[in-house]
């Protein structure tokens, strides 16, 4: 595995090695686990090069604390990248990536910015966009892993793809689960035993929306799944919904495809979670 500090030193590898190669490109922000290796196994499967990125992106945290108690393991993550055959790992400073200081996106990027993610943490979506967009115009990939456990995010890269990079292929790839249930995520690292037992009914509650889903009563079933979280004192609800899954707007009347999402407290760390219904 090659491994780049600096824009200019990848771009010159890319600018040799674009011109035959396909690019798989798959962003990160470190602590990897399973669920970011099979984004770089599907990579793999999809492209000659393979490139991960590691950057624990500082615009799009709107709570510093969250920023600053975000692991970062970059040791043991070259060691799992080699293992799985990643061909570049780019970990560039703060500088390389905001040479002219920490300016995010003013674009307007419409509802799907707007609601769960965008409205209970306020910029970071313009964050996300900006480190995404800067990255798509250094790597120049063909093509794009995320993984659906951030479903919100998917959809606002797939609005950045469609207005910016129409040349990028965007690929989401399923959630990862530990046998309980629990989403892989990095922020599980910080969860002591007891949490993540807690944590385990997050999914219990998105699965008994799923196990149970009929787009009527849409409202006794939310209820249900928050009554689930709420046995335990160490979760608190954010937001647990029941959209639809194109735009993230309510239901109404349409046949569409269905997702429930949510982001629940566990002691002091944030989950999300998510599941398509249909
Ligand atoms: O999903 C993440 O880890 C981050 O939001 C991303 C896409 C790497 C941008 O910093």
């Amino acid at each position: 595995m090659i491994s780049f500090t600096t824009v200019n030193d990848l771009s010159a590898y890319i600018r040799e090695i674009k011109p035959t190669k396909t690019i798989g490109f798959v962003p990160t922000m470190g602590a990897l686990h399973q669920g970011h290796i099979s984004l770089i196994k599907q990579s793999k499967k999809l492209c000659e090069i393979t490139i991960c990125s590691i950057f624990v992106n500082p615009t799009q945290f709107n709570n510093p604390s969250d920023l600053e108690n975000y692991p970062r393991l970059l040791e043991n993550d070259m060691k799992l990248l080699l293992e799985n055959g990643c061909d570049v790992l780019f970990h560039p400073n703060v500088a390389q990536i905001y040479p002219d200081g920490l300016l995010k996106n003013e674009e307007d990027y419409g509802q799907v910015v707007r609601v769960f993610e965008g409205l209970h943490r306020p910029g970071h979506f313009d964050g996300v966009i900006t480190v995404v967009a800067s990255l798509f115009d250094i790597v120049k990939p063909n093509k794009s892993f995320f993984g659906q456990k951030d479903y919100q995010q998917c959809m606002v890269v797939a609005e950045l793809i469609k207005r910016k990079f129409p040349q990028i292929e965007l690929n989401i790839c399923p959630i990862l689960r530990e046998e309980s249930g629990l989403a892989l995520s990095s922020r599980n690292l910080r969860l002591n035993e007891t949490e993540k037992i807690s944590a385990l009914l997050i999914y219990k509650a998105l699965n008994h929306i799923k196990v149970n889903y009929s787009p009527k009563d849409l409202r006794k079933l939310i209820e249900e799944a928050k009554q689930i979280i709420a046995t335990s004192s160490l979760l608190s609800i954010e937001y647990l919904d029941i959209v639809n899954a194109n735009n993230l707007e309510p239901i109404g009347n349409s046949i569409t495809k269905v997702v429930a999402l949510a982001a629940v407290h566990c002691g002091d760390v944030r989950l999300i979670d998510n599941i398509l219904l249909n």
